[in-house]
């Protein structure tokens, strides 16, 4: 039999193992080259972590009843909760994931909420300072949790479609969060000196509206940086949990997760330039999108037959992708499309857009997948000042990374967002179902410009009739 003690030695080394494990994944996955090592890294930090979790529990089971009922909870938790998370993972398509990532930052805070409310409920007999950081822990623990739940809530709710991604405009929004936040910080004091559980409720109630009004207020082209940002809660959220559950693994892994989601968000706001702080503070000084009812005259159409002419005539040729190639696993035409035109002598290349699909790299792993060579592959700031000298340009289900309105027109929504400028080239073919607006529900005068032609159909068809005239 291992004496409880012991047991709990072995797994706080092996935490520590896990921890180091984990930046090393980290660490891994900035390159593409290192990345499988990074992911293998952290399956191994995880497995670690895990197996020591269990120890821990069966060494306690031996010498405490309560303990095998913690045994069989755990038993039953991994199991239903692998079976669903392996479920899950293996229908998600990847347009879903950045939704599936959403919801689960919504348990990692849910989870968070429960464990403040254990530790309120449970008296471990703590006393003087001890008991006022204990406090604070639980109070601090169960604001975040709740943010992060209801935020998340809303993100998975807005990136699936359930709900209409414009944002909810309240009046006097930003002092409703800034005013919450006062309170927070109010009511935090209040339960440091008087710990009642009428003030637990409340702050819960004020974690779960603010949650849910942050990111309701966020307009849709910000929605990449929402998902990282609640990433980012979802990390501190464990970090608190790890506080008050006396885990060290969990307050290392939290503040790790919260602050490289914190520094993806202040990148991803840098590449879309906006104010870090105005999206974080839940859309601070965005106007509700225009109506959409703006004339912008008469749309011009192609067919596959012209399009395919135009593209053999042309000497150079920039593809820039978006959310619709993903939709119409269009990846595998369009890298056969590029290799007949590439053989055609036609210098082919691509605009990637940093948020471009509904993932950070999204358009790369697709591209990847179906063997573009990387050479070609280019990033906007790349290629952008290219584009007024390329002969065609073909906009392969892109709409609000190509929207010229986020450059020309101040009164846009996404007015400052970087654009591929592709309405400079001599021509544009834009691929798409629909004059239907994209993501941010912007409407794009790009589609009526001069130089631009609608080939409407599903993109992966129209990308294929091509083909075969070519
Ligand atoms: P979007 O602006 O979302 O537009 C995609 C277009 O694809 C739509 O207008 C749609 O038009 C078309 N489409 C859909 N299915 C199609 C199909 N089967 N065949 C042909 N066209 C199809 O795409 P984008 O330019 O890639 O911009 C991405 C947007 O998502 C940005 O607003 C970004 O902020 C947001 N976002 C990005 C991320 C990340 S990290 N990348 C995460 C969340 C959100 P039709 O319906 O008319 O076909």
């Amino acid at each position: 039999m291992i004496a409880p003690e012991t047991a709990t030695a072995v797994a706080s080394a092996a935490y520590i193992v896990a921890a180091l494990l984990f930046i090393l994944s980290l660490a891994g996955l900035r390159k593409h080259e290192t990345s499988r090592r990074g992911v293998a890294f952290g399956i191994v930090g995880m497995a670690i972590a895990l197996a020591a979790t269990v120890w821990v529990t069966v060494a306690g089971a031996w010498t405490q009843p309560q303990a095998a009922f913690g045994l069989t909870l755990l038993v039953v938790a991994v199991l239903v909760g692998g079976a669903i998370g392996l479920w899950r993972a293996r229908v998600v398509e990847m347009t879903g994931m950045p939704e599936l990532i959403a919801l689960l930052h919504s348990f990692v805070g849910l989870a968070a909420v429960i464990v403040g409310w254990n530790g309120a409920l449970y008296d471990i007999g703590l006393e003087g300072t001890l008991a006022d950081i204990h406090h604070a822990e639980v109070f601090i623990g169960v604001f975040i949790g709740g943010v992060t739940f209801t935020g998340s809530i809303v993100a998975f709710l807005k990136l699936s479609g359930r709900i209409s991604s414009k944002p909810l405009v309240l009046f006097g929004k930003n002092v409703l969060n800034l005013g919450a936040l006062v309170l927070f910080v109010a009511l935090t004091v209040w339960y440091v000196i008087t710990p009642e559980l009428w003030l637990l409720v409340l702050v819960t109630v004020l974690a779960f509206a603010l949650g849910w009004h942050l990111v309701a207020s966020i307009g849709g082209g910000d929605m990449p940086v929402v998902v990282s940002m609640l990433n980012s809660y979802s990390g501190w959220a464990a970090a608190a949990a790890g506080f008050l559950l006396n885990n060290d693994l969990l307050i290392v892994t939290g503040a790790l997760v919260g602050s490289s989601g914190a520094y993806l968000s202040y990148i991803m706001c840098k590449a879309m330039n906006r104010s870090f702080l105005s999206v974080i503070a839940g859309g601070f000084g965005i106007e509700a999108p225009t109506t959409g009812d703006e004339d912008y005259g008469d749309n011009r159409e192609i067919d596959a037959e012209s399009a395919a002419d135009m593209l053999v005539s042309a000497s150079s040729v920039v593809i820039t992708p978006g959310y619709g190639m993903a939709v119409a696993q269009a990846q595998h035409g369009v890298a056969d499309l590029v290799q007949k035109l590439r053989e055609r002598g036609v210098d082919v290349r691509f605009g990637i857009h940093p948020v471009a699909g509904r993932l950070p790299g999204h358009m790369n792993v697709l591209l990847a997948e179906a063997k573009v060579p990387y050479d070609i592959v280019l990033e906007m700031d790349e290629i952008n000042d290219d584009l007024a000298t390329t002969d065609v340009v073909l906009v392969i289900g892109a709409n609000d990374t190509v929207n010229p309105a986020a450059a020309e027109d101040p009164s846009s929504p996404i007015a400052g967002m970087p654009v591929l400028r592709v309405w400079e080239a001599h021509n544009v073919i834009v691929f798409k179902r629909s004059m239907a607006s994209g993501y941010a529900g912007v409407p794009n005068p790009l589609f009526y410009r001069e130089n631009a032609q609608m080939l409407f159909g599903d993109a992966k068809e129209r990308v294929d009739d091509i083909l075969r005239y070519l």
